[in-house]
């Protein structure tokens, strides 16, 4: 590919060792009770202070490609107001696996009052011990965290949101709040039998990213990209509700949506170029190089590291046409000549795809696997699968050649 490619790559890859030693220094810093970050407290303390008198900017409408979108966004709710909105609130977070332990740790970083509810005994209750939730003072079983809490944030996995229904159903009572960070429950309630009760606000908060990003992005004093919306609105507030809330747990910009949008489009981009189609792409053109005599790292380099170590961030930095300039006119061209035969090729499926998403057939067999008593060890068979793919096999052998590789 073009030097200039590689240049950027080179460019690109001395920023990613820098950026371990600058997430040290701000972990180092001692804890804090009432900022949107560790990073926000200590680098802007002045505006921290100034935050106090600040008062709302306001929604901000933009203009995407032609459409306009209402966004709303973390100086919406300068902290001193935030915590005095929710001062009357206890957020009771509900499960505590990835998004559980980014939104809850952020929550409380923030000063608000947040509670946690696990099974008793547990993996997640073991691990909220160790990020400093105590059994009895802020840890609890499941109902009784769901008791104490106005604000009830089920995050359950998909599967668990389903199988604890019944319970959970009775508990959540007129004047509390019922949260999700995604629309998959309620939008599906034929299959996962979940519906919320008529006198409470339904609110979504649903980070775009994993539940250790939510963190990290928060620690580093940014925020990440979520969407919200609005299944059910009773008290007049749930809207508001629910960016204080996006921004109490660690959004930066918040997108309007509906539950059903939210879902839709979550399943299918995840099945599609995020994950699934990725693999799929990955793999059929390392193999067709392989059978045309290629060696393991020439198809592995030419497939998968030139991909995620030079193109693909130079594509989240600046687009697609940025990526394309950054390359050799012979690979511009050809490119450009293939790109709509992909497109022409890939359209159909990302049709059957869409299909199967909104006929609920995703919904359905997630529910059918995630559901299994085994799940843990059948996802585990199949992700070594992959790993065992000689693909990724060579791939950790290209890794491991990486200045800045990590064992
Ligand atoms: N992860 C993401 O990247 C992401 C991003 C955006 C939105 N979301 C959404 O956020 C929500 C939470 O997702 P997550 O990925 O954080 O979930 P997860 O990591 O799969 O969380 C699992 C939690 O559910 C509990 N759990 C599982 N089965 C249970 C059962 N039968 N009874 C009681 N508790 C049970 C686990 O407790 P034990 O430890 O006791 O098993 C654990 O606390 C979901 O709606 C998801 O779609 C996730």
């Amino acid at each position: 590919m073009s030097s200039l490619a590689a240049r950027s790559a080179q460019a690109l890859r001395s920023t990613a060792r820098r950026a371990p030693r600058a997430a040290a220094k701000i972990v180092a810093k001692p804890a804090q009770t009432a900022s949107y970050s560790l990073l926000a407290r200590s680098a802007v303390a002045g505006s921290a202070r100034r935050s106090t008198v600040e008062t709302a900017r306001g929604v901000k409408t933009l203009n995407f490609a032609g459409t306009e979108e209402t966004v709303y966004e973390r100086s919406d709710w300068p902290l001193a107001k935030l915590q005095d909105y929710l001062k009357n609130d206890t957020l009771a977070i509900i499960g505590y696996g990835s998004q559980g332990h980014g939104q809850g740790l952020n929550a409380r970083d923030n000063g608000l009052n947040v509670i946690v509810g696990v099974r008793k005994d547990g993996e997640s209750w073991r691990q909220a011990q160790e990020d400093g939730w105590v059994p009895g003072e802020t840890l609890f079983p499941i109902e009784e965290a769901i008791g104490r809490g106005t604000v009830i944030m089920n995050l359950l996995s998909d599967a668990a949101q389903s199988q604890t229904w019944p319970t959970i159903a009775p508990l959540i009572t007129k004047g509390k709040t019922l949260y999700f960070s995604h629309g998959f429950s309620v939008v599906y309630k034929d299959l996962t039998h979940v519906i919320p009760p008529a006198d409470v606000d339904v609110i979504l908060v649903a980070p775009k990213g994993s539940g250790r990003t939510v963190r990290t992005l928060f620690k580093e004093g940014r925020g990440i990209n979520s969407s919200i919306a609005v299944f059910q609105d009773v008290t007049g507030k749930a809207l508001e509700k629910a960016t204080a809330i996006g921004v109490g747990v660690g959004s930066g910009y918040m997108y309007e949506t509906t539950f059903q949008k939210e879902v839709y489009s979550d399943l299918y981009g995840e099945r599609g170029v995020l994950m699934g189609g990725i693999q799929g792409m990955f793999l059929a053109q390392y193999k067709v190089l392989r059978a045309n005599g290629h060696s393991p790292s020439e198809a592995f380099n030419e497939t998968v590291e030139e991909a995620t170590q030079s193109l693909y961030p130079l594509i989240g930095e600046k687009g697609m046409d940025y990526m394309y300039n950054a390359c050799s006119t012979t690979a511009r061209r050809g490119a450009l000549d293939w790109a709509p035969i992909f497109e022409k090729a890939n359209t159909p499926i990302f049709e059957q795809l869409y299909e199967s998403v909104k006929n609920g057939t995703e919904t359905k067999n997630s529910l059918e696997f995630n559901g299994r008593s085994t799940y843990r060890e059948d996802l585990a068979k199949e992700l070594k699968e992959i790993d065992e793919q000689e693909i990724w096999r060579a791939g950790k052998v290209v890794r491991s050649l990486r200045p800045d590789y990590k064992a």
